[in-house]
């Protein structure tokens, strides 16, 4: 499953159209870079997002209190119904995310960089779990060789939290997280584009062109 990165709408509307998007992810950090602020705004620009995607949505929450996180993912939650409440690895976020499983609200567990977290966030029973790989390799780690990890673990234990591969930069970890096991990819739309790039594609396709004109005047 492939689901885009990004709170900017012109790119995620890019991305439907190529009729491969399945859902959208969004952090705080992404809604401050299209200058969304101030909570209506912010609630408004994820109805339109739901509005523009039939898949999940992932709206982050703010607080890192429980009460705080229950209170924001419900209003969140309300939003519509493919909103994927996302909330951060830590001790309340757990407690949160047990919280919304057992009333029925889905969630993302956010800000994951070890296997240990991704057992935590399995045990209580997050929808998603968002292992950031570009950022452990930016420390000079193996994002995938965590994705990798995650991915056996979940097997043998039989947990069904989808692990959706984070902080993506390029083509090349889209590729190398599906195969170490990831069941979603969220990425920038270039990494998506990235995909297309082959220099025999480009070669190819202008040399069946030119015969076809050579032959066809
Ligand atoms: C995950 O859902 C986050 O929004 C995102 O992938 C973080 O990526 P970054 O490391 O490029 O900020």
């Amino acid at each position: 499953m492939f689901f885009i990165d990004t709170a900017n709408l012109d790119q995620i509307r890019e991305a439907k159209d190529l009729g491969i998007l399945d859902g959208v992810t969004t952090n705080p950090s992404l809604m401050a870079s299209e200058g969304i602020t101030g909570k209506d705004n912010v609630m408004r620009h994820y109805k339109t997002i739901c509005e523009i995607v039939n898949g999940p949505v992932s709206a982050e929450v703010i607080s890192t209190d429980f009460k705080g996180m229950i209170e924001e993912g419900k209003i969140l939650a309300d939003i519509d119904e493919n909103i994927v409440v996302k909330v951060p690895m830590i001790k309340d976020g757990i407690k949160a995310i047990s919280w919304f499983t057992e009333n029925g609200i889905a969630t993302n567990c956010t800000l994951v960089f070890s296997a240990g977290q991704a057992i935590l966030a399995a045990k209580a029973g997050a929808t998603y779990l968002s292992p950031f790989i570009g950022r452990v390799d930016d420390i000079s780690w193996d994002g995938v060789g965590l994705i990798k990890d995650i991915a056996e673990i979940y097997s043998i234990q039989g947990y069904d939290t989808l692990i959706l591969a984070a902080s993506i930069r390029n083509a090349k970890h889209i590729v190398d997280s599906a195969k170490a096991g990831a069941d979603v990819v969220t990425c920038p739309l270039s990494a998506i584009l990235g995909l297309l790039k082959h220099p025999l594609t480009d070669m190819g396709l202008a040399q069946f062109l030119s015969d076809h004109k050579k032959a066809n005047g």
